[in-house]
């Protein structure tokens, strides 16, 4: 597990017109109140100031024993050569039980004998060239942000995370952009995230020895990565869930996370959002469609059976973040980015949590 902050890229922003909500959903621009409640074995999840502090910005807040560090980091990028076996992968997680909050985000032992067996493909949407892809009709930036910017109190002075983070772009964008408290980005793969630590590094650089922003913790002190899998290993690691953040971004992963763990493995995903946000938090959902889906399907042998086997698509997704089973109360469309390529227009959606 590692974390660390980050740096701001510079970014010609163009401002494209207001964008307005015209998703046709199922169950369009539905606002919901319900008495969703927790379902009672639920119980919530660790405390931010939890997490380890980067090994590499700061060794003596290394809350990990390097033992387990040096585990944990030897589980290699799915696009590298991998470093170890996955023999001695699996034997480290394994053993590997989580005691405490601060060690709660570790890799799950089967993601990296997949990534071995598939290197090539980047088997978790973890592209390398991802907003060089995304961004590129837009001089790099993402439209996103824009929508986000109209929403923009709903970021201000909060704990964020960011699930599924890449790079790190957006992570950054919303730190800088929106007066954030803090925002931990997570990732499954570790080569991105050591991109995104080495991006903040090259940013704190930058600084006057004497800047304040440290003081204040603005951006970019309020940034932290850390390498993990979102997914638990086991359901039952969701009892000791405690509510951390007030926002939760989920963008463009939940087709991974469903094609990786299966229906349960997402479930388990959306489960866990909900614990940890807190009272009055936010889930800000963008959730690819079924039919984005078939490209993949034959990844990996997992995957393919994953597929084989769905129940759960994402048409039931807004019905099963409002249950019971989840708890969250109300929902609102934030908008639909008027995205140039038809695959990125996808809703975003705002859950909220009583
Ligand atoms: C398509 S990219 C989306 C990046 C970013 N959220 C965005 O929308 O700009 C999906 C990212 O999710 C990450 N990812 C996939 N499965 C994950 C998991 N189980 N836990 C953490 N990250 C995961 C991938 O490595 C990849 O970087």
């Amino acid at each position: 597990m590692e974390i660390s902050h980050l740096k701001e890229r510079e970014e010609h922003i163009e401002i494209p017109n207001k964008r307005k909500c015209e998703y046709n959903f199922e169950q369009p621009n539905k606002k919901i109140a319900r008495d969703g409640k927790n379902s009672p074995e639920i119980i919530a999840l660790a405390a931010l100031s939890d997490y380890p502090q980067s090994p590499i910005n700061n060794k003596k807040e290394l809350a990990i024993t390097p033992a387990e560090h040096s585990a944990h980091t030897e589980i290699n990028s799915p696009n590298k050569k991998p470093e170890t076996s996955p023999d001695k992968i699996s034997k480290t997680s394994g053993c590997f039980f989580p005691q405490s909050p601060k060690k709660r985000l570790e890799f799950a032992a089967d993601s990296g004998k997949q990534q071995n067996k598939s290197k090539e493909k980047f088997i978790y949407g973890n592209y390398n060239q991802y907003y060089g892809y995304r961004n590129k009709d837009k001089d790099f930036h993402d439209i996103r942000l824009d929508m986000f910017e109209e929403y923009k109190d709903l970021f201000k002075e909060k704990q964020i995370l960011d699930i599924g983070c890449n790079s790190g772009f957006i992570t950054m964008e919303v730190a800088k952009k929106f007066e954030v408290k803090s925002i931990v980005g997570l990732d499954i793969d570790k080569h991105l995230i050591n991109q995104a630590i080495k991006s903040i590094i090259r940013h704190k650089k930058a600084l006057p020895l004497n800047s304040e922003l440290k003081r204040s913790n603005k951006f970019p002190f309020n940034v932290t990565f850390v390498h993990g899998n979102y997914v638990l290993r086991d359901a039952v690691l969701l009892e000791i869930e405690r509510p951390q953040f007030d926002v939760i971004l989920c963008l463009s992963i939940t087709k991974w996370i469903h094609l990786n763990f299966g229906d349960e493995g997402l479930k388990m995903a959306f489960k866990r959002m909900f614990l940890q946000l807190r009272s009055k938090g936010i889930l800000v959902l963008e959730a690819q469609p079924f039919d984005n889906y078939g490209r993949r399907k034959k990844m990996t042998e997992t995957i393919h059976t994953n597929y084989k086997n769905m129940e759960f698509f994402p048409k039931h997704f807004e019905d099963f973040l409002l249950s019971p089973e989840i708890g969250f109360t109300k929902v609102d469309l934030m908008g639909v980015p008027d995205h140039c390529k038809k695959g990125f227009k996808r809703p975003i959606q705002i859950f909220y949590k009583e």
